[in-house]
């Protein structure tokens, strides 16, 4: 246990190190959630929009088996399309329930009348306000340097500051911490921990290729950008507010500022789709923050999770 990282997060879930693994869809499957509980973290399985509730219990039946907590994070703006997810999510009975990127209504409200705790990714201070009287239990104030999808607004450091002002409930940060100096510096500053995504990106348990892995390992913290270029391309119905960041390539680089003329280019979408099937990252994408210039070797998310905890103790207990 360490002492300089008891938050009122680690509280309500008994976990040893204020670290949440972002929900990732396609990335954070049963294995990366149970790998980052391992650690002291609270795992989280990633589900995109079109996942099935077959799928999101298979993949809760390999989180549960390591016996710890874990939790699954849905897409909002998804659920009315597919509201089998909901009641999947319900059945396999995760610790916590993360919902994001669209009206948290009704489905925060059924999670919570069912016993469930809930959490949701603001990217301004509204945002955040909004869902905490909405009764949402954790607030995650995720910055627009994150990878994946979210707003694009505001970065990590003056949204956490904000958020920590505007609301009551747990606060975490997202978008950027990789290294034990990123969570002793958010817990420092008030917040319940860090909800961390692109640090896992290279870790032998995460659902992704060794090819992406590869890539990961070889990017700087320049090389990535926010748009919408592989949703319009593949006719994903994003909401509009809700891009991506990933890493910057040769497809995203040539339809930049031309997504209009991109959603009616059959061409390309067939491109993008082959590439993927071949795992040819100069076209296909790899979504994953500004952090990615800090994941230099390929490690296991539970020891990831163990030197954010140990490092971040260290560094706090200094400054103490
Ligand atoms: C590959 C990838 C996939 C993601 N998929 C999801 C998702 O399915 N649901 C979700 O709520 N957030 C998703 N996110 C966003 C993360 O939950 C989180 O906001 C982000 O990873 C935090 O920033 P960081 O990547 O700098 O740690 C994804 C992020 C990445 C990198």
């Amino acid at each position: 246990m360490w002492r300089m990282l008891s938050t009122s997060f680690t509280e309500m879930f008994g976990l040893d190190v204020p670290v949440a693994g972002a929900p990732m869809a396609g990335v954070s499957g049963g294995r990366l959630a149970a790998a980052v509980s391992a650690g002291g973290g609270l795992g989280m399985i990633g589900v995109g929009n079109t996942t099935t509730a077959q799928a999101i219990r298979a993949e809760a039946e390999v989180a549960r088996h390591g016996g710890d907590p874990f939790g699954i994070g849905l897409m909002a703006w998804a659920l009315p399309a597919n509201p089998a997810q909901f009641d999947a999510t319900l059945e396999a009975s995760p610790t916590l329930v993360s919902l994001s990127f669209g009206d948290l209504m009704p489905w925060a409200l059924r999670f919570r009348e069912a016993g469930f705790r809930v959490a949701m990714q603001a990217g301004h201070v509204e945002e955040a306000r909004a869902a905490a009287d909405q009764g949402v239990d954790v607030i995650v104030a995720r910055g627009r340097e994150g990878g994946g999808h979210g707003l694009d607004a505001v970065g990590t450091l003056p949204l956490l500051q904000g958020v920590l002002d505007a609301v009551r409930v747990p606060v975490l940060a997202a978008g950027g911490i990789v290294t034990a100096r990123g969570l002793a510096a958010v817990l420092a500053a008030g917040a319940a921990g860090a909800w961390v995504g692109t640090a896992f990106l290279a870790s032998p348990e995460a659902a992704n290729t060794a090819a992406a892995r590869a890539r990961i390992l070889a990017t700087t913290e320049t090389e990535t950008s926010y748009g919408r270029v592989f949703d319009v391309a593949q006719r994903i119905p994003w909401p509009p507010e809700y891009g991506g960041r990933a890493l910057t390539n040769e497809f995203s680089r040539r339809w930049s500022g031309r997504e209009d003329e991109l959603a009616g280019d059959q061409d390309a979408q067939a491109e993008l789709a082959a590439a993927r099937k071949a795992g040819d990252y100069d076209t296909a994408y790899l979504y994953a923050g500004q952090g990615v210039g800090l994941v230099t070797e390929e490690r296991s998310a539970s020891e990831i999770v163990a030197g954010l905890g140990a490092g971040a103790e260290r560094l706090l207990q200094a400054w103490a």
